[in-house]
C-alpha cells in the first residue's frame, strides 16, 4: 500500500482534534443549513423552443430539483432587460422579461416549488440599472444638476473641455468606468452641438449606469421592490454587487485594478492579508467597494424582511476579504448569508483549504451567521474544469480554445471530491446548475458566438463567462440534448455534453448525479449542516489530506497523488457512507483506502 509518510495517520487518527466550529441549533431558520441550487434561467430549460431557457422550462423541471434533494432555488435575473449583461441590466424590477415568460408564469413556478417543499430566492440588482430603465431615460432627458440626474452618478469631466473622465476608475468588465454623454442625449433646454461635459459612472458595462445610493428616493424605491417580491411569496434575495453600492466621498482616483473573477490586485498600500485569515486574493478593494455606508442599507432591508413571516433571507454577493470583513455583512441585524468566495478561489491544496475553512468559521461564528460554501456559479470557470487545468489554483475569466486545455477526467475526479468535501461541512452550500451532472466548462467555444460583455470590453483579451453558461443537457439522444422542444440553444453545446446528460446518469450507480443525490440525502439525514467540526487528530498538518469530524460522520478528502489508508480505530469506522469515486480494496479489515483525488464519508 502506497501511503506517503506525511499522510500516514497516527493510531488515534480518527479521534476528534482541534474544534473549529461548534454545532448550532437545528430548530433555527431554514437557511442556516440549506443547500441552495442556482438556476441560470436562460440556460436551464427552454419551454417554448426559441433556444433560450425560460420560467415555464424551470417549472417543467422542478421534479429534477426535488429528486436532487435541494432545499431552495436561487434564480438569476429574469426581469425586463435588454440583456446586455444577460439580465443583470434591469429595465423594470417588477416585471418578467417576455423572453422568460410572464408574471403569471413566475407565480406558477413559485407555487410549484413551494408545493414540493422548496424555497425560492430571486436576484436583486441594486448597484446599477439598465440604461433602458425609465429613470435613466429620464436622467438623459433632464438637465445637469436635476433630481432625475441625481439618481445616478453624473459628473462633469476633467480637463479644460471636460474631455477627461471625472476620475481614473476602470470598469470591472474592462475599459473606463465612465461614459460621456453624446450631444443627442443632452436635451436639457439648449441642445448641445458639442459633447456634453457630463459623464456617468458604470462599474460594469456602459449600459449599466450606477445608482447613487445617497439619494433617499433610490433607497425607498428598492424597499418597494423588495416588498413587491416578498408579497408574491419569495423566500429571499441574492443581492448583486452587495459591496459596491456606496462609493467613497469625492470619488477619489485609485491605482489598483479590479477583475470579475478574482478581485484583481490591490494598490500598494493595501494589506494582502495573511493566509491565516483565509484570504486568497478574492477581495475587490478600492474606493468603490466595501465602504462602511453599505451596512446601513442592509440594516434597513433587514427590517423590511422581518415584517414578513417565514424567515425570508438576504444573501450577499460581495467579493470582500478578509473573511472577518465579509462577516460584517451578516451581522445579526444585516444580511443573513454571504457567498464564501475565499473558499471558491482556494485551489487544490489541503493546507490552504483547512486555513480557509477555519477562518470562515472563526469569522462567521463571531457574528452568529452560518458559513456558506460554493464552488461554481455563472461568473467563474466551472470547478471540474478549474481543477483539471495545469494549475488548479489559477482563476481565468473563461478558457479559450487556444489555451492549454483541462484534463477532463482528472478535473471531474477532483471536482467530485471537492463537492463531497464541501457538502460534508456544517453551514449552507450553494450549487450551480449542471454541477450535479459533473458538467465541464465549454473550453473550445468559438469566439464569434461569445456574448459576455467582459469579452468585448477587454477587446477579446478575456474569454469571458459564456463557457459556464451553456444550455444544460437533459437527454443524450434529443436535438439540443433535450434543452428545449426544437433543439435550438443560444450557445453551442460541446460534443462531450451528451455524455453528461441527466437521462444517462439518472439511476446509474457511480454517476455524478447519483453522487450528488446520495450526498444530499446523507447530509440531510445526519443534519450535517448543523454539525460541529473538528479536525481529526493526527491529520491537522497533512500536506495531502483534509480530514474532519462532523457529528457522527468523518470526512476524509485525499488531495494527494497517492492513496491513503484510514484505520478502523473508532467504533463503526469503516462503515462507508459516501465515496466520491471508486475505492481500492482495503488490505486490513475495517480500513478504507482513499485513492488520490477522492473524498469519503465514514460513520464515526
Ligand atoms: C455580479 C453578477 O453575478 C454578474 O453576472 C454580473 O455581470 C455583475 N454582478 C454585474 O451585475
Ligand atoms: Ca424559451
Amino acid at each position: 500500500m502506497a501511503t506517503t509518510e506525511q499522510t500516514t495517520p497516527t493510531p488515534d487518527a480518527l479521534q476528534p482534534g482541534t474544534t473549529v466550529h461548534v454545532g448550532t441549533d437545528t430548530a433555527r431558520e431554514w437557511w442556516r443549513d440549506a443547500v441552495i441550487y442556482q438556476v441560470y434561467p436562460r440556460s436551464f430549460a427552454d419551454g417554448n423552443g426559441d433556444g433560450i431557457g425560460d420560467i415555464p422550462g424551470i417549472t417543467a423541471r422542478l421534479d429534477h430539483l426535488k429528486t436532487l434533494g435541494i432545499d431552495a432555488v436561487w434564480l438569476s435575473p429574469f426581469y425586463r432587460s435588454p440583456q446586455n449583461d444577460a439580465g443583470y441590466d434591469v429595465a423594470d424590477y417588477r416585471d418578467v422579461d417576455p423572453l422568460f415568460g410572464t408574471l403569471a408564469d413566475f407565480d406558477e413556478m413559485l407555487a410549484g416549488a413551494h408545493a414540493r417543499g422548496m424555497r425560492v430566492i430571486v436576484d436583486l440588482v441594486p448597484n446599477h440599472t439598465s440604461d433602458q430603465h425609465a429613470w435613466f431615460q429620464e436622467a438623459l432627458a433632464a438637465a445637469p444638476g436635476s433630481p432625475e440626474r441625481a439618481r445616478y452618478i453624473f459628473r462633469d469631466g476633467r480637463g479644460p473641455d471636460g474631455t477627461e473622465p471625472p476620475n481614473n476608475w476602470h470598469s470591472i468588465f474592462g475599459g473606463p468606468a465612465w461614459t460621456r454623454l453624446a450631444p443627442s442625449s443632452t436635451a436639457d433646454g439648449d441642445a448641445y452641438d458639442e459633447p456634453s461635459p457630463q459623464w456617468y459612472l458604470h462599474l460594469f458595462d456602459s449600459t449599466q449606469p450606477d445608482l447613487d445610493w445617497n439619494r433617499p428616493e433610490v433607497r425607498s424605491e428598492f424597499e418597494d421592490v423588495l416588498r413587491f417580491w416578498l408579497d408574491k411569496g419569495v423566500d429571499g434575495f441574492r443581492v448583486d454587487v452587495a459591496h459596491g453600492m456606496v462609493k467613497a466621498d469625492g470619488l477619489p482616483d485609485w491605482h489598483g485594478h479590479v477583475s470579475m473573477v478574482d478581485g484583481g490586485t490591490a494598490d500598494e498600500e493595501s494589506d494582502p492579508g495573511a493566509p491565516e485569515d483565509g484570504s486568497t486574493g478574492a477581495g475587490n478593494s478600492g474606493p468603490m467597494f466595501d465602504q462602511d455606508g453599505v451596512h446601513e442599507i442592509y440594516r434597513d432591508w433587514h427590517r423590511v424582511l422581518a415584517e414578513y413571516d417565514g424567515d425570508r433571507c438576504l444573501v450577499a454577493e460581495a467579493w470582500v476579504e478578509p473573511l472577518s470583513r465579509l462577516a460584517r455583512y451578516v451581522r445579526p441585524d444585516e444580511m443573513h448569508q454571504a457567498f464564501n468566495f475565499s473558499f471558491l478561489t482556494t485551489g487544490w491544496d489541503a493546507a490552504a483549504l483547512r486555513r480557509v475553512i477555519a477562518a470562515s468559521y472563526r469569522a462567521n461564528d463571531e457574528v452568529g451567521a452560518p458559513t456558506t460554501w460554493v464552488l461554481s456559479n455563472h461568473d467563474v470557470v466551472r470547478h471540474v474544469t478549474r481543477l483539471g487545468l495545469p494549475d488548479p489554483g489559477v482563476r481565468p475569466n473563461g478558457v479559450f480554445a487556444t489555451d492549454p486545455q483541462p484534463d477532463e477526467e482528472l478535473g471531474l475526479r477532483r471536482g467530485r471530491a471537492a463537492t463531497a468535501l464541501m457538502l460534508g461541512l456544517p453551514g449552507s452550500a450553494y450549487l450551480y446548475q449542471g454541477e450535479e451532472l459533473g458538467l465541464p466548462e465549454h473550453t473550445t467555444m468559438p469566439n464569434d458566438v461569445r456574448q459576455d460583455p467582459a469579452h468585448f470590453r477587454t477587446q477579446g483579451a478575456e474569454a469571458g463567462r459564456d463557457g459556464c453558461r451553456v444550455p444544460l443537457p437533459w437527454s443524450a439522444d434529443e436535438p439540443g440534448l433535450g434543452f428545449g422542444p426544437t433543439g435550438r440553444t443560444w450557445l453551442p453545446q460541446p460534443e462531450s455534453y451528451a455524455r453528461y446528460a441527466a437521462d444517462v446518469q439518472a439511476g446509474v450507480e457511480g454517476s455524478t448525479l447519483e453522487l450528488y443525490r446520495s450526498a444530499l440525502a446523507v447530509r440531510q439525514a445526519e443534519r450535517l449542516g448543523f454539525g460541529a467540526l473538528s479536525w481529526l487528530a493526527g491529520w491537522e498538518d497533512s500536506a495531502d489530506v483534509v480530514a474532519f469530524r462532523n457529528g457522527d460522520v468523518v470526512v476524509v478528502a485525499n488531495l494527494g497523488a497517492e492513496p491513503v489508508e484510514v484505520p478502523a480505530n473508532v467504533p463503526g469506522a469503516g462503515e462507508l457512507m459516501l465515496a466520491s469515486g471508486p475505492l481500492a480494496p482495503a488490505l486490513d479489515e475495517g480500513t478504507v483506502v482513499v485513492p488520490a483525488d477522492t473524498t469519503v464519508w465514514l460513520r464515526a
